[in-house]
């Protein structure tokens, strides 16, 4: 047998303000509405009149809503009991009030305690001959797990894509470039033995660019091969990571008129388990944009510290630019999604995919005075 708790059982002659109702919505309501409270799906009920005649537990959960407060009172108390900052608050209550609706169902993005959920919201008309009901029924779904994991899907299989892409290309490249760089290397030997000093330091410029293209290959098989870094892994000292970027930053921001500003907020040396060359190119990516971002002035910062577990080093890169508008700060993850001249796109998603294979992660926070971005990569038991 069914227990129904009488306080979810309530006829709408409990509530002064609504006008009797003869009968329930349907036959059998109340074992219906004890079923509805153990329900994970938000339901809720309007009938004819614009009086919400049901509202189960979850529902009122989702929408903020005090259950005693709304049942059996007229939409618009229900709607003054709704918080107008909520993101998508004016599209809810046109869909919530409209007498024809064209539309059966919405995507609500809605600020629940826990945080900012999407949810698929549908509307069913009612008409129950049986006990005279007639009304909407409006069911409530949290999509947001299902989202984000489509979400990640995609990227994960654009991501293939492009790693498959990539390569290909990065073999076809490296190949002429060994042989390019073998016969330069020939070429720089005899300069040397007949004395010409100043063609063969043109060599050694070539040869530099030469490397430099090949680690820029490289990157590129990052996205295709995610396991590499694993492979690579050592304990590593933070601080000596950053000392060696430091120089190449300042040299960067002095030409753009930017100020670098260092810091660390922790004492001792933090040792993370990292490989060194694809940290330093996550902070030379970060710093590269966020010096993109002040153009001409402004001042670069570089933070260090570590979280209140002890858990995670944290490296902080602030910068005064513009900041990032809101609708655009997951989408500057997307591989490709540039806004710039002659960016490639690849910058953050690569810093996401090193750090996600490092088992740190990366945060952003940016408003009109500038954005940071959050490092965080794991300390190794040793650091001290
Ligand atoms: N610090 C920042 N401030 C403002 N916008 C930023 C910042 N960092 C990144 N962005 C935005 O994110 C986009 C993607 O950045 P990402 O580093 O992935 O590529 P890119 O910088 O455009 O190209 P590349 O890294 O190849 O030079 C940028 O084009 C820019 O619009
Ligand atoms: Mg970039």
């Amino acid at each position: 047998m069914i227990h129904v708790d009488a306080s979810i059982v309530r006829r709408s002659e409990d509530h002064p303000s609504y006008p009797m109702m003869n009968s329930y919505p349907f036959p059998h309501y109340e074992h219906i509405t004890e079923l509805f409270s153990q329900m994970q799906i938000g339901i809720w009920l309007i009938d004819h009149r614009g009086s919400m005649v049901e509202l189960n537990s979850i529902s009122s959960q989702f929408l903020g809503l005090d259950r005693d407060e709304v049942l059996y009172r007229p939409i618009d108390h229900v709607i003054s009991q709704l918080d107008p900052s909520q993101p998508n608050y004016n599209q809810f209550i046109s869909f919530l009030t409209s007498t024809y609706p064209q539309q059966n169902e919405m995507e609500l993005e809605w600020e629940t305690v826990e945080g900012r959920h999407l949810f698929l919201v549908r509307r069913r008309r009612i008409n129950n001959k049986e006990s005279g009901f007639s009304g909407d029924f409006f069911m409530m779904e949290n999509k947001t797990e299902v989202d984000s994991l489509a979400k990640q899907a995609q990227l994960s299989n654009r991501l293939a894509t492009i790693g498959q892409i990539a390569a290909g290309t990065a073999h076809e490249i490296r190949n002429p470039l060994t042989s390019i760089r073998g016969f330069l290397q020939v070429i720089g030997h005899k300069l040397k033995e007949i004395g010409q000093q100043k063609e063969q330091a043109y060599i050694d410029i070539m040869l530099k660019e030469i490397n430099r293209i090949n680690s820029l290959v490289s990157e590129f098989l990052l996205l295709s091969k995610p396991r590499l870094v694993n492979r690579r892994t050592s304990a590593i000292l933070l601080q000596e990571a950053i000392d060696d970027i430091l120089p190449i930053v300042q040299g960067e921001a002095t030409l753009h008129n930017i100020e670098l500003h260092f810091h660390q907020e922790v004492e001792g040396s933090l040792v993370i388990e990292a490989d060194s060359e694809l940290i330093k190119q996550i902070f030379l990516n970060l710093c590269k944009n966020a010096i993109e971002a002040m153009k001409a002035e402004g001042v670069l910062t570089i933070c260090i510290s570590k979280d209140e577990h002890s858990k995670y080093a944290i490296v902080q890169i602030a910068d005064q630019g513009p900041g990032i508008p809101a609708c655009m700060m997951e989408k500057v993850f997307d591989p490709f999604y540039t806004t710039k001249e002659n960016g490639t796109g690849l910058g953050l998603p690569i810093c996401k995919q090193i750090l996600r294979e490092l088992n740190g992660k990366m945060e952003v926070s940016s408003d009109e005075n500038g954005t940071t971005f959050h490092i965080y990569l794991p300390l190794a038991a040793l650091s001290s």
